[in-house]
């Protein structure tokens, strides 16, 4: 790659006009032009926008994204969605405008944070709950195969495999390609969405994949209190989801590790090591009236009423879903007093 470079704030600092005015003056002061290309290498934060700044300077530019993190690999670095974060508001200016080309290198994941990785395996789980039964049995199965039953293992949360990552992309590609415009099937990539935006607005504190992993688990309280789902796949989904509390960086009490002996290996050398029981660990959530003026602001709003993309069964997602304003608070204060439930 040959070309000037523009070095911009990292992570969610820059979502903000001043990340993206900075860009549009990098691009004048270079002459970009209509046959430019501005090659955005980052995470989601920056391919949101450095893709807005693509899409806005001289009515439109082309731009390549090269995805740095599992989280935009599997899904900020393609879609098309571009945005900032405005008036305290998460992504509400923002237009679609695709890149031409995509390019990723699973290299480029081993210097993630634990933080990191958690982040890229939310969306994975969501591709996988709303769009792909046999990726969910996949995920169980180099779950297992990573970790006993209730235990952890010391060290970094595991990325994915090549393969993992490709069926976790390819659940985006399948429903964006038919529904590009979000009308309909692209709303059911909004699951846990709704909170997870409230959330990220109401605090800094929350990355977008704490946030996501918090909303999959309160959305999944939503359908099955609805009759959406069924007893027995709700519970499938919820096991899956608790088997990465301990690498949400949420739980209170998370350094508290307390080694457990093994038949093999001695006390306090070598031995796994387990959490606190999980149970009522987690940081305060804000309270309902600050997420729903929050979610009122949310795109999915119409009129005051929120519609609710759901997991129906694993694997299968439903959009559309209407659910009273009153129910939604009622369930919001006993989850989250215990999200883990
Ligand atoms: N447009 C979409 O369709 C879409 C979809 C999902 C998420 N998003 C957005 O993506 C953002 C989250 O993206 P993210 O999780 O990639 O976070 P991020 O872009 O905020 O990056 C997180 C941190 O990782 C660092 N980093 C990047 N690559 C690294 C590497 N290889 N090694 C070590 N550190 C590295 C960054 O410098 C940053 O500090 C949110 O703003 C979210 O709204 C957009
Ligand atoms: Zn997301």
């Amino acid at each position: 790659m040959d070309g000037p470079l523009c070095i911009v704030n990292s992570g969610e600092a820059a979502k903000s006009w001043t990340s993206l005015s900075s860009i549009l003056e990098f691009l004048l002061k270079h002459h970009a032009d209509q046959q430019s290309v501005l090659v955005v290498v980052g995470g989601g934060a920056l391919s949101d926008v450095g893709g807005l700044a693509a899409s806005l300077f001289k009515r439109g530019i082309r731009w390549v994204s090269v995805p740095t993190t599992l989280l935009a690999m599997v899904d900020a670095a393609w879609g098309g969605k571009t945005a900032i974060n405005f008036g305290g508001v998460k992504n509400s200016v923002g237009v679609y405008h695709w890149p031409v080309h995509w390019i990723y290198d699973q290299a480029m994941l081993q210097s993630l944070n634990e933080r990191q990785r958690f982040d890229g395996w939310a969306e994975i789980l969501k591709h996988a709950i709303i769009g792909d039964s046999g990726l969910f049995q996949e995920i169980q199965a180099f779950w297992s195969s990573q970790h006993e039953k209730g235990q952890v293992p010391i060290g970094l949360l595991p990325l994915p495999t090549q393969d993992l990552i490709e069926c976790a992309l390819q659940v985006k590609i399948r429903i964006v390609q038919q529904d590009p415009n979000e009308r309909n099937l692209r709303c059911l990539l909004n699951y846990g969405h709704t909170l997870a935006h409230a959330l990220e607005s109401s605090s800094p504190h929350y990355s977008h994949g704490q946030a996501v992993w918090l909303g999959m688990l309160f959305e999944l309280q939503l359908a099955s209190h609805s009759n959406l789902i069924a007893e027995d796949e709700a519970l499938r989904i919820l096991e899956i989801l608790r088997a990465f509390a301990p690498y949400s960086g949420l739980l209170r009490h998370s350094t508290e590790l307390i080694d457990i002996p093994t038949n093999d290996t001695p006390r306090g050398r070598g031995a796994i090591q387990t959490l606190s029981p999980m149970t009522g660990l987690f940081t305060n959530l804000p309270d309902w009236k600050t997420i729903w003026n929050f979610m009122l602001q949310d795109k999915k709003t119409r009129s005051g009423k929120l519609t609710w993309a759901l997991p129906a069964k694993v694997g299968l997602g439903q959009t559309g879903v209407q659910i009273p304003n009153d129910k939604v608070m009622d369930l919001y204060k006993i989850w989250s007093s215990n999200p883990l439930i």
